[in-house]
């Protein structure tokens, strides 16, 4: 068989800005000031950074390490890379499939949310929302556009899918472009640019002073303060730690099998350490930074101390597409702000789905052999088939269904079983001679005993606690609804079989590999 030569990254900035659009997403500006606000305001920092430095910065680096260490081996996601590490274990190619399936079923439903960016981006400028001046008449804007509900703004779920069509194109026009032609270009183009519109909208929501002179209370310093002051009280409960544990996660996009996919196009000489650093310093500036002074403050001024309670209690999409459009709705120019925000959300989406679709692609042009544009056809088909789920069954709870499997279950696992793999199989030796391998910066001596034993035991103790208190509720589907009981179902049985399908696809492909090997060596 024709070996086809690899992909790779075209310059240092190239993968870091990738990695960083993977990591700056809708994350970064809907779901932490959410969780912020929801889990202990200022207090929630505190496990937040110490997540951070105990789990997400080990993450990446233990990522960045492994994915390259399994590039070296023509391997770009974990059931190759899990394999090379221990190639005596028959079975940890399976625990890699985790790797493959988490992204997709994330990309699933993150794809169509993102697709939303681009409508109401669309919708800004076209100020078709612009006469709505009450939260309830832009929430029914907001679900006549889902399809939830037909009214006078909608008919139909046509324009919502006619914006997902053209999202799910340009996320396989990037990837067909390969990754030094796509996914790099693209992501050096959109992250300046999202971090510019970042920008102007902080310095917007910070100078609108006491938009109401009646209310002088109702100000920018205390809408900063609703965000920041610490309630301790919250840091009793395991609730607040798993939040912001999940966070840390999501946020950089750390212990799914994304990052490790990316660093196997890096070559064995390139820096991991430094680079891997930057990307997190560039996500959290974007998060703790920008993120956080963007709706929860706006939100506060406009709507005061006791209604921002409740806005922020009814969740990012909420807050983001419906609560922003009305505050924009009151300042000068706010077609132009709607935009900048929309659209700031859009790019950020999509350097973050081209990320989770990318492992899914590369499993097939590895593994199978395929060229990228037969890759990206295959997949572009079967995501596009399976996205409809998230589409049309969005009210009845699809969607958070799969981010919990993907976005929380999947990622703990993973991350857990990599971590473990990487500083006890590997051996933790080899594995600090692997992450300091041309690398620009010395890692902290410290990191070498974080990473051999905290990191995992941190890991452990989380999905131990998360087992004990929540396992049975969630198995017998407790706290689900009797109307979506048999949605849910369906949802679970469905991702039972995609992650079959994955792992009889691995047993077929090592199959094939090991009777081309036999082929050669008789
Ligand atoms: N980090 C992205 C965000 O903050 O929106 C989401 C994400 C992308 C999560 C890629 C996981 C992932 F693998």
């Amino acid at each position: 068989m024709a070996k086809k030569t690899r992909d790779s990254w075209g310059s240092r900035l190239g993968i870091i800005m990738a990695v960083a659009g993977s990591a700056v997403g809708l994350g970064n500006f809907l779901r932490f000031p959410v969780q912020a606000a929801q889990n202990g305001g200022g207090a929630f920092m505190i496990p937040y950074f110490i997540a951070l430095l105990l789990v997400g910065i080990p993450l990446m680096w233990v990522e960045w390490g492994i994915g390259r260490y399994g590039g070296g081996f023509e391997h770009s996601t974990a059931p190759g890379v899990f394999h090379s590490i221990w190639r005596k274990n028959r079975f940890i190619k399976y625990f890699g499939v985790i790797g493959i399936f988490g992204p997709l079923v994330i990309m699933i439903y993150y794809t169509y949310i993102e697709s939303w960016t681009l409508a109401y981006s669309f919708f800004s400028i076209t100020q078709k929302y612009a006469a709505i001046g009450d939260q309830s008449t832009m929430q029914a804007f907001l679900r006549g556009f889902q399809g939830l509900e037909k009214n006078a703004f909608f008919s139909s779920i046509a324009p919502a899918y006619t914006f997902f069509l053209i999202t799910f194109v340009v996320n396989m026009v990037v990837l067909n472009h390969g990754i030094r032609g796509g996914i790099e270009k693209f992501c050096k183009f959109a992250i300046p640019i999202l971090f510019v519109f970042a920008i102007v909208l902080v310095v917007r929501v910070l100078t609108l002073g006491v938009p109401d002179i009646t209310r002088p209370t109702w100000n920018i310093t205390n809408g900063l303060g609703y965000l920041w002051n610490p309630d301790f009280s919250l840091l009793k409960s395991a609730k607040v730690w798993l939040a912001a544990t999940g966070q840390i996660f999501f946020t950089l996009s750390v212990g799914i099998g994304v990052i490790l996919t990316y660093a196997s196009y890096l070559k064995k000489g390139d820096d991991v350490a430094l680079s891997g650093l930057m990307a997190v310093s560039m996500n959290e500036m974007a998060e703790v930074i920008l993120g956080a002074s963007i709706v929860i403050p706006a939100a506060f001024v406009f709507f005061g101390p006791v209604a921002i309670g409740d806005i922020a209690n009814s969740g990012a999409f909420n807050l983001g597409f419906v609560t922003m459009p009305l505050i924009f709705g009151k300042l000068p120019f706010s077609e132009i702000l709607g935009f900048l925000w929309f659209g700031l959300l859009f790019l950020a989406g999509v350097t973050s789905s081209v990320s989770l679709a990318q492992p899914a692609v590369a499993f097939l042009e590895d593994e199978f052999n395929l060229t990228r544009k037969k890759a990206v056809s295959i997949f572009a088909v079967a995501t596009f088939t399976l996205c409809n789920g998230a589409i049309f069954f969005l009210g009845k709870g699809v969607v958070d269904e799969l981010d919990f499997w993907g976005g929380t279950f999947c990622l703990t696992v993973f991350a857990t079983v990599e971590v473990i793999l990487f500083a006890w199989v590997f051996g933790i030796d080899k594995a600090w001679e692997e992450m300091h391998h041309g690398a620009d910066m010395r890692i902290p001596k410290i990191y070498k005993f974080i990473i051999k034993y905290v990191t995992q035991t941190f890991l452990l103790v989380i999905l131990g606690t998360w087992f004990f208190q929540e396992w049975l509720p969630i198995i017998a589907m407790k706290n689900v609804p009797a109307e979506t009981s048999g949605y849910i179902l369906a949802t679970r049985v469905g991702l039972l079989l995609l992650f079959l399908v994955l792992a009889v696809l691995v047993k077929i492909a090592w199959r094939k590999r090991k009777l081309n090997s036999s082929v050669i060596e008789g």
